[in-house]
Protein backbone atom coordinates (compact mmCIF):
# COMPACT_ATOMS: atom_id res chain seq x y z
CA UNK A 1 0.00 0.00 0.00
CA UNK A 2 1.18 3.74 -0.93
CA UNK A 3 0.39 6.44 1.29
CA UNK A 4 0.41 10.26 0.14
CA UNK A 5 0.70 13.45 2.51
CA UNK A 6 -1.09 16.25 1.23
CA UNK A 7 1.05 19.08 2.49
CA UNK A 8 0.55 22.19 0.61
CA UNK A 9 -2.17 24.93 0.19
CA UNK A 10 -1.32 28.89 1.34
CA UNK A 11 -1.89 28.57 4.15
CA UNK A 12 -3.92 31.70 4.50
CA UNK A 13 -5.95 31.17 7.69
CA UNK A 14 -2.45 31.47 9.86
CA UNK A 15 -0.85 34.44 7.41
CA UNK A 16 1.61 36.08 8.81
CA UNK A 17 2.79 32.92 10.32
CA UNK A 18 2.33 31.07 6.56
CA UNK A 19 4.09 33.90 4.86
CA UNK A 20 8.13 32.04 4.81
CA UNK A 21 6.87 28.41 5.87
CA UNK A 22 4.59 26.11 4.86
CA UNK A 23 1.65 25.90 7.36
CA UNK A 24 2.61 21.86 8.09
CA UNK A 25 6.00 22.69 9.06
CA UNK A 26 5.15 25.00 11.72
CA UNK A 27 5.44 23.40 15.57
CA UNK A 28 2.47 21.49 17.41
CA UNK A 29 4.22 21.77 20.36
CA UNK A 30 7.51 19.68 20.52
CA UNK A 31 7.65 18.77 16.21
CA UNK A 32 6.65 20.10 13.17
CA UNK A 33 2.98 19.20 12.14
CA UNK A 34 3.99 16.61 9.32
CA UNK A 35 5.27 14.55 11.77
CA UNK A 36 1.79 14.14 12.70
CA UNK A 37 0.29 12.64 9.84
CA UNK A 38 3.54 10.58 8.80
CA UNK A 39 3.73 8.98 11.84
CA UNK A 40 -0.28 8.04 11.37
CA UNK A 41 0.57 6.48 7.77
CA UNK A 42 3.21 4.68 9.83
CA UNK A 43 1.28 2.91 12.09
CA UNK A 44 -0.97 1.73 9.16
CA UNK A 45 1.97 -0.18 8.27
CA UNK A 46 2.71 2.16 5.35
CA UNK A 47 6.23 2.54 4.45
CA UNK A 48 6.11 4.17 1.29
CA UNK A 49 5.12 7.49 1.07
CA UNK A 50 5.16 10.44 -1.32
CA UNK A 51 4.53 14.22 -0.39
CA UNK A 52 3.27 16.88 -2.19
CA UNK A 53 3.52 20.41 -1.34
CA UNK A 54 4.03 23.84 -3.20
CA UNK A 55 7.15 23.89 -5.44
CA UNK A 56 8.18 26.40 -2.47
CA UNK A 57 7.86 24.55 0.37
CA UNK A 58 9.05 21.34 -0.99
CA UNK A 59 12.71 22.07 -0.53
CA UNK A 60 12.55 23.00 3.18
CA UNK A 61 10.01 18.92 3.60
CA UNK A 62 13.15 17.28 1.89
CA UNK A 63 15.65 19.00 4.03
CA UNK A 64 13.60 17.74 7.28
CA UNK A 65 12.48 14.70 6.14
CA UNK A 66 15.00 13.57 3.53
CA UNK A 67 14.48 10.03 1.81
CA UNK A 68 13.03 8.64 4.98
CA UNK A 69 15.70 6.06 5.22
CA UNK A 70 16.67 6.99 8.60
CA UNK A 71 12.77 5.70 9.85
CA UNK A 72 12.95 2.57 7.40
CA UNK A 73 10.92 4.36 4.96
CA UNK A 74 10.79 5.38 1.45
CA UNK A 75 9.79 8.92 1.11
CA UNK A 76 9.41 10.91 -2.31
CA UNK A 77 8.31 13.99 -3.16
CA UNK A 78 6.13 15.54 -5.80
CA UNK A 79 5.13 19.30 -6.47
CA UNK A 80 1.20 20.55 -6.83
CA UNK A 81 2.02 24.24 -8.75
CA UNK A 82 -1.50 25.67 -7.47
CA UNK A 83 -4.01 24.25 -4.99
CA UNK A 84 -6.33 22.92 -7.41
CA UNK A 85 -8.01 20.65 -4.82
CA UNK A 86 -7.02 17.42 -2.45
CA UNK A 87 -8.21 14.51 -4.94
CA UNK A 88 -6.08 16.12 -7.20
CA UNK A 89 -3.42 14.00 -5.22
CA UNK A 90 -4.48 11.24 -7.23
CA UNK A 91 -3.39 12.88 -10.71
CA UNK A 92 0.20 14.36 -9.21
CA UNK A 93 0.52 10.48 -7.68
CA UNK A 94 -0.85 8.51 -10.16
CA UNK A 95 2.61 7.10 -11.41
CA UNK A 96 3.53 6.98 -7.63
CA UNK A 97 0.76 4.77 -7.01
CA UNK A 98 1.41 2.43 -9.74
CA UNK A 99 -2.01 0.73 -9.44
CA UNK A 100 -1.76 -0.27 -5.99
CA UNK A 101 -4.05 0.80 -2.98
CA UNK A 102 -3.05 3.70 -0.65
CA UNK A 103 -4.03 6.49 1.48
CA UNK A 104 -4.41 9.83 1.57
CA UNK A 105 -3.62 11.74 4.92
CA UNK A 106 -3.86 15.56 5.19
CA UNK A 107 -0.89 16.77 6.38
CA UNK A 108 -2.81 19.24 8.89
CA UNK A 109 -4.36 16.35 10.34
CA UNK A 110 -3.92 15.23 13.59
CA UNK A 111 -5.22 11.96 15.15
CA UNK A 112 -4.72 10.17 18.32
CA UNK A 113 -5.97 7.25 20.48
CA UNK A 114 -5.86 3.88 21.88
CA UNK A 115 -6.81 1.59 19.11
CA UNK A 116 -5.99 3.89 16.21
CA UNK A 117 -3.63 1.31 14.66
CA UNK A 118 -5.71 -1.69 14.95
CA UNK A 119 -8.36 0.69 12.82
CA UNK A 120 -5.37 1.71 10.42
CA UNK A 121 -4.41 -1.78 10.10
CA UNK A 122 -7.92 -3.15 9.21
CA UNK A 123 -8.18 -0.56 6.67
CA UNK A 124 -5.03 -0.77 5.12
CA UNK A 125 -5.54 -4.72 4.95
CA UNK A 126 -9.27 -3.99 2.95
CA UNK A 127 -8.81 -3.88 -0.94
CA UNK A 128 -11.66 -3.00 -2.47
CA UNK A 129 -13.58 -0.14 -1.93
CA UNK A 130 -12.88 2.86 0.49
CA UNK A 131 -12.66 3.74 3.79
CA UNK A 132 -13.14 6.77 5.27
CA UNK A 133 -13.06 8.17 9.44
CA UNK A 134 -16.21 10.05 10.81
CA UNK A 135 -15.56 12.16 13.70
CA UNK A 136 -18.63 14.24 15.26
CA UNK A 137 -18.01 17.86 15.88
CA UNK A 138 -20.01 20.61 16.54
CA UNK A 139 -19.45 22.96 13.86
CA UNK A 140 -19.78 19.85 11.30
CA UNK A 141 -20.37 22.77 8.37
CA UNK A 142 -16.71 23.71 8.27
CA UNK A 143 -16.04 19.80 7.03
CA UNK A 144 -17.59 17.02 4.83
CA UNK A 145 -20.57 15.36 6.21
CA UNK A 146 -21.91 12.37 5.90
CA UNK A 147 -25.22 10.89 6.90
CA UNK A 148 -25.70 7.32 8.25
CA UNK A 149 -28.48 5.29 8.50
CA UNK A 150 -28.99 2.67 11.74
CA UNK A 151 -26.03 0.34 10.83
CA UNK A 152 -23.56 3.40 10.20
CA UNK A 153 -23.90 2.70 6.68
CA UNK A 154 -23.08 6.23 4.43
CA UNK A 155 -26.60 7.57 2.82
CA UNK A 156 -25.26 11.01 1.28
CA UNK A 157 -22.04 13.14 1.39
CA UNK A 158 -21.44 16.95 1.25
CA UNK A 159 -18.67 18.82 0.91
CA UNK A 160 -19.33 22.15 3.90
CA UNK A 161 -23.05 22.05 4.31
CA UNK A 162 -24.53 25.04 5.00
CA UNK A 163 -27.37 22.65 6.54
CA UNK A 164 -25.80 19.69 7.50
CA UNK A 165 -27.55 16.40 7.54
CA UNK A 166 -25.37 15.13 10.52
CA UNK A 167 -23.03 16.04 13.20
CA UNK A 168 -20.25 13.08 11.58
CA UNK A 169 -17.49 15.32 9.85
CA UNK A 170 -15.27 13.54 7.31
CA UNK A 171 -11.58 13.69 8.72
CA UNK A 172 -8.63 13.98 6.19
CA UNK A 173 -7.44 10.40 6.09
CA UNK A 174 -8.50 8.03 3.12
CA UNK A 175 -7.98 4.44 2.24
CA UNK A 176 -8.53 3.80 -1.70
CA UNK A 177 -8.45 0.29 -3.60
CA UNK A 178 -6.56 0.86 -6.63
CA UNK A 179 -9.62 2.67 -8.89
CA UNK A 180 -9.13 6.02 -6.84
CA UNK A 181 -6.82 6.79 -9.73
CA UNK A 182 -9.40 6.58 -12.34
CA UNK A 183 -12.19 7.60 -10.68
CA UNK A 184 -9.86 10.94 -10.05
CA UNK A 185 -9.27 11.56 -13.39
CA UNK A 186 -12.49 11.91 -14.52
CA UNK A 187 -13.60 14.42 -11.68
CA UNK A 188 -14.65 17.61 -12.73
CA UNK A 189 -13.80 21.13 -10.72
CA UNK A 190 -16.43 22.09 -8.61
CA UNK A 191 -17.86 25.83 -8.25
CA UNK A 192 -14.67 26.96 -6.27
CA UNK A 193 -12.50 25.35 -9.20
CA UNK A 194 -11.31 22.26 -7.15
CA UNK A 195 -10.92 18.67 -7.53
CA UNK A 196 -13.02 18.04 -4.30
CA UNK A 197 -12.34 14.93 -2.06
CA UNK A 198 -15.69 14.25 -1.45
CA UNK A 199 -16.36 14.14 -5.11
CA UNK A 200 -14.58 10.98 -5.12
CA UNK A 201 -15.67 9.60 -1.99
CA UNK A 202 -19.12 10.07 -3.20
CA UNK A 203 -18.28 8.03 -6.41
CA UNK A 204 -17.53 5.17 -4.27
CA UNK A 205 -20.47 5.89 -2.32
CA UNK A 206 -22.77 5.53 -5.38
CA UNK A 207 -20.96 1.81 -6.60
CA UNK A 208 -21.91 0.75 -2.94
CA UNK A 209 -18.20 0.97 -1.95
CA UNK A 210 -17.88 3.28 0.64
CA UNK A 211 -17.45 2.08 4.45
CA UNK A 212 -17.27 4.82 6.90
CA UNK A 213 -15.80 4.54 10.24
CA UNK A 214 -16.65 6.29 12.97
CA UNK A 215 -13.97 7.42 15.48
CA UNK A 216 -15.81 7.44 18.96
CA UNK A 217 -15.22 9.76 21.81
CA UNK A 218 -12.07 7.87 22.64
CA UNK A 219 -10.39 9.29 20.09
CA UNK A 220 -9.26 12.95 19.86
CA UNK A 221 -8.93 14.35 16.05
CA UNK A 222 -7.42 17.87 16.02
CA UNK A 223 -7.63 20.90 13.35
CA UNK A 224 -5.03 22.90 13.20
CA UNK A 225 -6.48 25.90 10.60
CA UNK A 226 -6.68 28.45 12.59
CA UNK A 227 -4.11 30.00 15.27
CA UNK A 228 -6.67 28.98 18.02
CA UNK A 229 -6.89 25.54 17.04
CA UNK A 230 -3.22 25.17 16.51
CA UNK A 231 -2.01 26.01 19.90
CA UNK A 232 -5.33 24.12 21.62
CA UNK A 233 -3.76 21.16 19.16
CA UNK A 234 -0.13 21.75 20.92
CA UNK A 235 -2.09 21.87 24.42
CA UNK A 236 -3.61 18.68 23.96
CA UNK A 237 0.03 16.91 22.75
CA UNK A 238 1.62 19.03 25.67
CA UNK A 239 -0.87 17.88 27.99
CA UNK A 240 -0.96 14.00 27.26
CA UNK A 241 2.98 14.04 26.74
CA UNK A 242 3.62 15.60 30.51
CA UNK A 243 1.18 13.52 31.87
CA UNK A 244 2.48 9.63 30.21
CA UNK A 245 6.05 10.94 29.63
CA UNK A 246 5.39 8.94 25.96
CA UNK A 247 5.14 11.08 22.85
CA UNK A 248 2.74 11.92 20.03
CA UNK A 249 3.75 11.46 16.77
CA UNK A 250 7.04 10.28 17.29
CA UNK A 251 9.08 9.07 13.88
CA UNK A 252 11.81 7.49 15.20
CA UNK A 253 9.60 6.06 17.94
CA UNK A 254 7.35 4.49 15.98
CA UNK A 255 9.68 3.84 13.12
CA UNK A 256 11.82 1.89 16.14
CA UNK A 257 8.24 0.06 17.81
CA UNK A 258 7.01 -0.73 14.04
CA UNK A 259 10.42 -2.49 13.67
CA UNK A 260 11.25 -0.47 10.97
CA UNK A 261 14.40 0.44 12.61
CA UNK A 262 16.28 -1.34 15.16
CA UNK A 263 18.19 -0.01 18.80
CA UNK A 264 21.34 0.68 16.67
CA UNK A 265 20.04 3.20 14.52
CA UNK A 266 17.80 4.39 16.78
CA UNK A 267 20.77 4.97 18.99
CA UNK A 268 22.61 6.68 15.99
CA UNK A 269 19.17 8.52 15.13
CA UNK A 270 19.09 9.69 19.24
CA UNK A 271 23.11 10.33 18.56
CA UNK A 272 21.82 13.30 15.75
CA UNK A 273 19.43 14.76 17.71
CA UNK A 274 21.89 15.48 20.76
CA UNK A 275 21.15 16.47 24.11
CA UNK A 276 17.95 17.66 24.58
CA UNK A 277 14.27 16.91 25.96
CA UNK A 278 13.48 15.13 21.94
CA UNK A 279 17.22 13.36 22.35
CA UNK A 280 17.03 12.10 25.80
CA UNK A 281 13.23 10.68 25.10
CA UNK A 282 14.74 8.64 22.37
CA UNK A 283 17.77 7.40 24.60
CA UNK A 284 15.43 6.62 27.31
CA UNK A 285 13.31 3.99 24.54
CA UNK A 286 16.53 2.24 24.51
CA UNK A 287 17.01 1.16 28.19
O1 LIG B 1 -9.79 18.20 7.62
C1 LIG B 1 -10.84 17.49 7.01
C2 LIG B 1 -11.47 18.28 5.90
O2 LIG B 1 -10.42 18.62 4.98
C3 LIG B 1 -12.57 17.48 5.18
O3 LIG B 1 -13.68 17.29 6.03
C4 LIG B 1 -13.03 18.18 3.92
O4 LIG B 1 -13.88 17.34 3.18
C5 LIG B 1 -11.84 18.54 3.04
O5 LIG B 1 -12.25 19.29 1.91
C6 LIG B 1 -10.84 19.35 3.83
O6 LIG B 1 -11.43 20.58 4.21
P1 LIG B 1 -10.53 21.88 4.49
O7 LIG B 1 -11.42 23.06 4.60
O8 LIG B 1 -9.62 21.61 5.63
O9 LIG B 1 -9.71 21.95 3.16
P2 LIG B 1 -8.51 22.85 2.81
O10 LIG B 1 -8.77 23.48 1.50
O11 LIG B 1 -8.15 23.76 3.96
O12 LIG B 1 -7.33 21.80 2.64
C7 LIG B 1 -6.93 20.90 3.63
C8 LIG B 1 -5.41 20.75 3.63
O13 LIG B 1 -4.95 20.25 2.39
C9 LIG B 1 -4.70 22.10 3.85
O14 LIG B 1 -3.73 21.93 4.87
C10 LIG B 1 -4.04 22.42 2.57
C11 LIG B 1 -3.99 21.12 1.82
N1 LIG B 1 -4.30 21.33 0.42
C12 LIG B 1 -5.55 21.71 0.07
C13 LIG B 1 -5.89 21.89 -1.25
C14 LIG B 1 -7.27 22.31 -1.64
C15 LIG B 1 -3.33 21.12 -0.53
O15 LIG B 1 -2.19 20.76 -0.19
N2 LIG B 1 -3.64 21.31 -1.83
C16 LIG B 1 -4.88 21.67 -2.23
O16 LIG B 1 -5.09 21.82 -3.45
Amino acid sequence: MRGIILAGGAGTRLSPMTAVLSKQLLPVYDKPMVFYPLTTLMLAGIRDVLLISTPRDLPQFQRLLGDGGQWGLALSYAAQPEPGGIAQAYTIGADFIAGQPSCLILGDNIFYGAGLRHLLGEAAARSTGATIFAYQVTDPQRYAVVALDGDMKARSIEEKPERPASSWAVTGLYFYDAGAVDLAANLMPSARGELEITDLNRAYLQRGLLRVEPLGRGFAWLDTGTPDSLIEAAEFVRTMEKRQGFKIACPEEVAYRMGYIGSGELATLAGKVGHGPYGDYLRRLLV
